[in-house]
């Protein structure tokens, strides 16, 4: 049953998650779509001890710093945080965020990449559906809910337009004929040939960056960094199919990845959450004979918690930690040591969204 309690609300200031937080009451309140200077009513979704999360009623007065948002469905769509304001802004928001999580860590000034377009980039967006319900869009994981975003604008135009396909009367239901009542599908345009692949983890069997062009800068980051290092041996960790390391000017190189599907090179297909993992790959570089002085991490979300386990155990003398969640790599490189930090760059990879890449470049004392 929908949770009916209103609740008076002033925005004070943004969260990481790009949401406007208002301390009116007793409680936090964390609530989406808003902005600092915001006041209104925010009707409750959950709560629980000294926090509430709230969707956006009514605004009785707006932020100065508000736009009129170009994408029709941003209002209800969980998808996108920031469309309500400009794209300058939005990067200040995000600075603002990494800066806070880097406050306990010695860092040198962030380097701020900015998207080169806002909307119209992802070359893949996963849907959830209900064929029951005949739902089909974003899902809110706050509450399960399904947004439908036929006229989304965050993908690229090929992929919009297949997703306009799957909305026209209602012709995704005929695809979804002998698939699970519920589940996901992904939109994916892949070498300009655009699929639909249902209940897949990975549409194309395996990870790949979201945004080509962004992809490009962030590869470009990596080449200028490694051009300055003396020859080197590389361990790629959640290395996918090597996207970030083939161009880099190595002797040696192990790809390491859950998924096998790195085209050519040395690859050990390894979960690297499971507690042989260290082990295991370092049997393997012990019989390639490689002892790698590079190494190049890009985790899922969760991070890599035992980094610095890893650290000790191959003392590579530089380090790249790329990271789509800047909270576990600020938990991740916290415990160093050993090593200074001595770049930091915001990459991003997913304007509109509260969501950018982080890169850190470390190097051993
Ligand atoms: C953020 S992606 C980075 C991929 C690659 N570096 C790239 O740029 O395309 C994270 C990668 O971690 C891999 N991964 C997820 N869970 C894993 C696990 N438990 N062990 C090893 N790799 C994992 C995924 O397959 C994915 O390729």
């Amino acid at each position: 049953m929908q949770h009916q309690r209103m609740l008076p609300f002033k925005i004070q200031s943004m969260d990481s998650l790009g949401q406007g937080v208002s301390k009116e009451t007793d409680k936090i309140t964390f609530i989406a779509k808003t902005l600092p200077g915001d006041i209104g009513m925010a009707r409750i979704v959950s709560e629980r001890k000294g926090v509430c999360f709230a969707k956006l009623q009514n605004l009785e007065e707006a932020s100065k710093l508000r736009i009129k948002p170009i994408c029709p469905h941003f209002e209800t769509c969980p998808s996108c945080h920031y469309l309500h304001t400009t794209y300058e802004q939005e990067l200040e928001f995000k600075k603002q965020n990494l800066e806070k999580l880097f406050c306990k860590i010695p860092h040198p000034e962030i380097q701020v990449t900015p998207a080169i377009r806002r909307t119209h980039y992802r070359n893949r967006i996963q849907l959830h559906y209900h064929q029951g319900k005949k739902q089909l869009g974003m899902i809110d994981l706050k509450d399960q809910s399904i947004a439908p975003i036929a006229n989304c604008i965050i993908g690229r135009d090929t992929v919009l337009e297949m997703i306009h396909k799957l909305y026209k009367d209602d012709f995704w239901l005929t695809l979804a004929k002998h698939e699970p009542m519920q589940g996901h599908v992904e939109i994916y345009e892949l070498n300009g040939e655009v699929g639909v692949s249902w209940n897949k983890p990975y549409a194309q069997g395996g990870f790949t960056q979201v945004f080509d062009e962004m992809n490009q800068l962030l590869k470009n980051q990596l080449i200028r960094w490694s051009e300055k290092l003396p020859t080197f041996n590389l361990l790629d960790l959640f290395a996918g199919n090597g996207n970030l390391s083939e161009k880099l000017n190595y002797s040696n190189r192990l790809c390491v990845d859950i998924y096998n599907n790195v085209p050519a090179g040395n690859f050990l297909s390894q979960d690297l959450y499971d507690d042989q993992s260290l082990k295991n790959v370092k049997n393997k570089l012990q019989g390639l004979g490689v002892r790698p002085s590079v190494l190049v991490l890009d985790p899922p979300r969760s991070g890599l918690k035992n980094m610095d386990q890893w650290l000790e155990e191959f003392k590579p003398k530089h380090v790249a930690y790329v990271s789509c969640d800047p909270h576990t790599l600020v938990r991740d490189i916290m415990p160093l040591k050993n090593y200074n930090l001595i770049e930091l760059h915001l990459i991003d990879f997913f304007p509109s969204t509260f969501h950018f890449e982080t890169v850190a470049f470390l190097e051993r004392k």
